[in-house]
């Protein structure tokens, strides 16, 4: 059994892309089942219908922080789904919605965590002098951009740099580890599911040796 994942983004959508292409292969053990986007104008919204899968555009209005996240879980729920991956998603959760998907939630953050949490990553770690910069796929906990680590990936910082070369070299990246993590998680979670099925459903009694 794929587990079924959502998607939350708030723009481009290109790591959106990236989790939906690796799980058009069927022997990923996660499918893309939702993508949900605070933004009407989001632009991933239209390479996910593409993709046929199903979107919904739930924005935040003013500050109603509860009753926009009691609304997302309730679409999470409605739709099945099993693992949830922030991808370019620009709000911060509140302990809620984190405290709902603890350990089911991902988070794709620009830097090497713990360098660099927060915005601006690119042209800070330029600023700091840094010599490698890259990537990190976490779990969401409610610190930000400070949970688990899943996986990482590093890339030089060129002496001709600037934060848009930079971000580009650490987009191509993140296309590549976000998958990875997804999988990961998925895999272990089918892992787990199989296990508790075994234990729901024991075997038979043996017959005693003779
Ligand atoms: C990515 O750089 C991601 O690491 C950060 O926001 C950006 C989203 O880009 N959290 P995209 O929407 O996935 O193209």
């Amino acid at each position: 059994m794929r587990v079924r994942t959502a998607v939350l983004i708030s723009g481009r959508g290109s790591n959106m892309a990236a989790l939906i292409r690796a799980a058009a292969a069927p022997a990923f053990p996660a499918e893309i089942a939702l993508v949900i986007s605070d933004r009407a104008a989001a632009a991933g919204l239209a390479l996910a219908r593409v993709a046929g899968i199903p979107t919904k555009v739930i924005e935040v209005r003013g500050a109603a922080r509860a009753r926009h996240e009691a609304e997302i879980d309730a679409m999470l729920e409605r739709h099945r789904i099993g693992l949830v991956c922030l991808a370019g998603y620009l709000h911060v959760l509140t302990p809620f919605l984190v405290g709902r998907w603890r350990g089911r939630m991902l988070n794709i953050h620009p830097s090497l965590l713990p360098a660099f949490p927060g915005l601006e990553t690119h042209a800070r770690a330029l600023a700091a002098g840094a010599k490698l910069h890259g990537c990190t796929v976490h779990l969401v906990t409610e610190q930000l951009d400070s949970g688990p680590i899943l996986a990482q990936a590093a890339v030089p910082v060129l002496p001709d740099d600037t934060p848009e070369r930079l971000a580009a070299r650490v987009l191509i990246q993140e296309h590549r580890i976000y998958p990875l993590a997804l999988a990961m998680m998925a895999g272990a979670r089918a892992e787990t599911a199989a296990a508790d099925a075994a234990l729901m459903n024991p075997l038979p009694a043996l017959e005693p040796a003779p």
